[in-house]
């Protein structure tokens, strides 16, 4: 048997936008952890579907819509199997990672959250895992507790597990950081959680595209994540929540779809998911998620993983040789995201001439200023990868790396 070689140049053509030139140079895309680039089945389903298909959902007795909602349906079954939920009831669309923790700080503060009781997050979190529960507290009276990290970026476990307190009614945390690219032990995490009945939510929108995610295996109660950066459309995501938790929750929105019977005097609601799908959702969005989840597995998650962590281990050995250049964010074990400063540089600096370069990264504080203040710098270049990234390209990066470095030496 011939060993599986994983070979991006395979994958180059199913992506258009990476035949582009910027600035006459050819486009390196490493901003993956902001937004993914979308590959032909997802551009086609969206054309497709806007061309020859397209009608409302759950609405209609003609055809067009029957087949629209069987096909926003039939995302729903794809994305449960993906996840390994138990149920499509399980399944609930949203605008992406920032909506999904949204519905849920905000119905689980009304039901579950009161005066003194207790939030726990992490260091690590995206502003999206922080805000909505800062929200949540001050609506309820509670209080946000935060674990701390160490220099390396890793949550320090021993004081997750302190601060896991009688008081604590849920705790949320990333799964992989945007930041810094750990990769949290959310298994343990959650075991912990668990093992003082506290329910979990957990933050996966830098982390379905990049690893197998069973969430019967994981067992959290809720978890979110974002179509865009899986391959998929923006404006469209995922909220799983445990059937027992979702039902006892209050929905959030009132509009079309989400009701059984509306009088003046009385509403009822739906049935799960609908009751957290309000008004006319992005199905166009959601159709095209499912092709993004096709895609995805076809190309097959553990394969995509390992390459990821060869290239995460070409790049950083590239990078590291650069004079000046320090990684930020040195946990053991990471996701392909590698987040640096490089000497007197501000990260904006690097992210400009590294774009004349053709290079697109991010630069600035990634939507998690309290890491970048844990780190004491303002900002961080950060390149994130995604599995059509090759050496090659990285090498091209290293290349400009050492450019910038003598402009600022
Ligand atoms: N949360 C996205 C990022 O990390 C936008 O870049």
């Amino acid at each position: 048997m011939t060993p599986d070689i994983f070979d991006p140049a395979k994958y180059r053509a199913d992506f258009p936008v990476r035949a582009e030139t910027v600035y006459g140079k050819p486009l390196i895309y490493f901003d993956n952890a902001a937004t993914t680039q979308k590959p032909l089945p997802v551009i086609d389903t969206i054309s497709r579907f806007y061309s020859r298909e397209n009608a409302n959902i759950h609405r209609g007795v003609f055809c067009l819509s029957e087949k629209a909602t069987q096909a926003y349906e039939s995302a729903r079954i794809k994305v449960q199997r993906f996840l390994n939920a138990r149920s499509t009831r399980e399944i609930i669309f949203t605008r992406g990672t920032t909506e999904a923790i949204n519905i849920v700080a905000s119905a689980f503060s009304k039901v579950f959250l009161k005066a003194g009781d207790e939030i726990l997050i992490t260091h690590l979190e995206h502003h999206s895992n922080i805000v909505p529960w800062q929200m949540a507290a001050e609506a309820s009276g509670a209080v946000l507790r935060v674990a701390p990290i160490n220099e390396a970026g890793e949550v320090i476990l021993s004081e997750f597990a302190r601060l896991l307190t009688p008081k604590t009614r849920i705790a949320a945390l990333a799964h992989v950081s945007n930041a810094l690219g750990t990769i949290n032990p959310v298994q343990e995490m959650i075991r912990l959680a668990h093992e003082k009945n506290i329910p979990v939510l957990v933050d996966g929108a830098q982390a379905v595209s990049h690893m197998k995610v069973d969430l019967q295996e994981l067992d959290c109660e809720f978890y979110t994540f974002s179509a865009h950066k899986m391959f998929g459309p923006t404006g469209t995501g995922v909220l799983y929540g445990k059937e027992a938790w979702l039902e006892k929750m209050p929905p959030v929105q009132g509009g079309g779809d989400m009701i059984r019977s509306v009088t003046f005097e009385k509403t009822t609601y739906n049935e799960l998911p609908y009751k957290f799908e309000a008004g006319t959702p992005h199905i166009v969005g959601v159709i095209a998620l499912g092709t993004a989840v096709d895609y995805l597995q076809r190309v097959g998650l553990e394969r995509i993983a390992t390459y990821e962590q060869e290239l995460l281990t070409y790049a950083t050995k590239a990078l590291s040789a650069i004079p000046g250049l320090r990684i930020i964010g040195q946990a053991k074990e990471k996701a392909a995201v590698i987040s640096f400063v490089l000497g007197a540089a501000h990260a904006h600096d690097i992210g400009t001439i590294l774009d004349r370069e053709g290079i697109a990264i991010r630069a600035g504080h990634h939507c998690a200023m309290p890491v970048m203040d844990f780190f004491k710098v303002p900002a961080t270049a950060r390149a994130s990868f995604a599995f059509y990234n090759s050496k090659a390209e990285v090498d091209v990066l290293a290349a400009a790396l050492r450019k910038v470095q003598e402009i600022f030496r």
